[in-house]
């Protein structure tokens, strides 16, 4: 069973995650980060985490989550404001690897734009220029391009990213036909050791 948690301001990376969850067949969530305790942390080996980015980086629960996780396997999925071809989004792709692989491991990661809440930044073009948080009329215009992405596209190339990142792990790690997750041997069989002792 894999989980799926989502941080999120303005609806993006549930969006992602929604969409990631159909390529997990054993899945369950999306779970807000919200309510992720120890306990949840400690009954998975691999999580699938959707973080919204924030000034070039993972979202401040993310990062928190991430810090309270040890030898876990990662799949991060993650939007970002910037077009994803930008040296920006490239910037932000490699500081959440970095982050990521701090004490866990990075099995896989998807990052695509997401749209940025305009309301929220036009606020920012009454600022006077040179005064910290200042936001030029050039560059709401290229915000604007933000909106609407996620699109479907996008919400395709999360799930085809997130099954490709599964099936690494899976070749990584063949399941341990002794551990309660794998099979129990017969031909085409769904059914887990976990669960034929429940018989037994
Ligand atoms: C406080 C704040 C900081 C942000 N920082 C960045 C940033 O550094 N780079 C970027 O490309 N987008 C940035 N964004 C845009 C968001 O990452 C983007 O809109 C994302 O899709 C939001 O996801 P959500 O809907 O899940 O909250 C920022 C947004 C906010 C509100």
């Amino acid at each position: 069973m894999i989980p799926l948690i989502f941080s999120t301001i303005t609806g993006n990376a549930f969006k992602l995650a929604a969409a990631a969850a159909e390529a997990v067949p054993d899945h369950c969530g999306p779970y807000n980060i919200r309510y992720i305790t120890d306990e949840v942390v400690d009954m998975f080996d691999t999580f699938i985490i959707s973080y919204w980015c924030n000034h070039g980086t993972a979202d401040d629960d993310t990062i928190a989550l991430l810090s309270r996780m040890k030898d876990k396997n990662i799949i991060i999925i993650g939007t970002l404001g910037a077009a994803r071809d930008s040296k920006h989004g490239e910037d932000v792709f490699r500081n959440v690897n970095e982050l990521v692989s701090k004490q866990n491991r990075l099995v896989g990661h998807y990052l695509c734009r997401g749209s940025i809440d305009l309301k929220r930044t036009a606020r920012k073009l009454r600022i006077p220029e040179g005064v910290k948080g200042h936001l030029s009329p050039e560059r709401f215009e290229r915000q604007k391009e933000s909106l609407g992405h996620p699109d479907s596209a996008e919400l395709e190339g999360v799930k085809t990213a997130v099954a490709g990142f599964l099936a690494q792990l899976e070749q990584a790690n063949p399941v341990n036909p002794n551990s309660n997750n794998a099979t129990c041997g017969c031909t085409n069989c769904k059914h887990t050791n976990s669960d034929q002792a429940a018989k037994a």
